[in-house]
């Protein structure tokens, strides 16, 4: 019980919080874990589902009075935000309230893909901002990046078998001529690595990349291929066309950029060009930027690879993910048949 640690975790209603929560309410043992809640969040069902499993509730405006926030911190000894990529900057004045509190170890939202600070991506630019401000304070941290999920990575088929789980349809891109490898994780596995990272004196104050695979989009293609038997006609967006969708993005979002719709459509324009135009996204790359790998951390734990999430996924297992999210138009750009 004694070295039993309390975390609080915020966005635990949402996809990356959620899959979090699992993974920890699964180690009774090691973690007490409570949730924070924004004072208009208290009554969705969702949150009362969170009371419902056990999870005492912590109510918080985190852009309130900071002394409030810094009471609501009390007691806490690991700190998880999970914000949605619209939030990222309302973390500042959490990672202000934390070091007051006497919080351990903070857990930004990162949970993205390996990326540079610096123009590449502009969520990653806004995640930088809250690091600095971490460091800068000197909270305890460590940040976990994770790749892209398996369960948004997948192409549809022409027979509408997995549409069911596509939260885009249809996805049939191939970016850059596909063969950039970048790095996967199933949903799933990010609660275990948390898990596993948290209790891990040795990603205090570091960067750990948690992943289960590394592939290619034609690869990704090739998998889904092999195990439906079907074949998918490709759309082909070459490196030029996806650099000018992103530019036009970027300018949409600067014309207006409290627009969240353009700023989603951004987000996945600069994920494209990071992942498939600059080669970001690999474990060679993580390592080079100082990122601690969790597959060596944690050797007996055994991610799940892309082709095993596919048979799942082709067996009409797979959870629908984002069910209530509206998402952007897609961004229409000029493709290569
Ligand atoms: N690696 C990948 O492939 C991938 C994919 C998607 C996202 N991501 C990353 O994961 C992060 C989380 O995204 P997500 O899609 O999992 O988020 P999500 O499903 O939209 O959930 C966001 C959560 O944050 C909560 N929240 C938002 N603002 C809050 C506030 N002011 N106070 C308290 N709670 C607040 C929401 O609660 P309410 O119920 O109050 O709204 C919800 O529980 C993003 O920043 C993104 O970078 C990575």
């Amino acid at each position: 019980m004694a070295n039993k640690q309390r975390v609080l975790l915020l966005g635990a209603t949402g996809e990356t919080g959620g899959a979090i929560l699992k993974g920890l309410l699964n180690e009774p043992e090691s973690f007490e874990v409570e949730a924070l809640v924004r004072p208009s969040s208290v009554t969705k069902p969702a949150v009362k589902a969170l009371a419902a499993r056990g999870v005492n509730i912590r109510v918080a405006d985190i852009e309130g009075p900071l002394e409030d926030l810094v009471k609501t911190l009390a007691g806490i000894d690991v700190l998880i935000s999970t914000i949605d990529p619209g939030g990222q900057l309302a973390q500042l004045q959490l990672a202000t309230a934390a070091k007051e509190a006497g919080v351990k170890r903070f857990v930004p939202c990162a949970f993205t893909t390996v990326a540079p600070p610096g123009g590449v991506m502009a969520l990653r630019d806004q995640k930088e901002e809250v690091y600095q401000h971490v460091r800068k304070l000197y909270l305890p941290y460590t940040i976990i990046d994770v790749g892209y999920w398996h369960q948004i990575s997948f192409p549809t088929l022409p027979s509408g078998r997995v549409d069911y789980a596509a939260v885009i349809k249809p996805k049939v891109e191939i970016h850059a001529g596909g063969a950039q490898p970048t790095i996967l994780i199933d949903l799933n596995d990010i609660g275990p690595f948390v898990a596993l990272i948290i209790k891990d004196p040795r990603t205090l104050n570091n960067s750990v990349i948690a992943y289960g695979d590394v592939l290619s989009q034609n690869e990704i293609f090739e998998i889904m291929e092999a195990l439906s038997g079907e074949k998918i006609t490709r759309e082909y967006i070459s490196a030029d066309a996806l650099i000018a969708a992103r530019a036009q993005c970027a300018a949409a979002n600067k014309a207006d950029p409290r627009n969240h719709l353009t700023w989603l459509q951004l987000v996945g324009q600069d994920y494209s060009y990071s992942k498939y135009v600059r080669g970001d996204n690999t474990p060679e790359y993580a390592k080079y930027l100082g990122y601690l790998d969790g597959t060596e951390l944690y050797p007996d734990f055994r991610p799940t690879k892309f082709v095993e999430f596919a048979r799942e996924l082709l067996d009409g297992k797979m959870e629908k993910i984002y069910q209530n999210m509206v998402f952007p138009a897609k961004v229409e750009v000029a493709s290569q048949k």
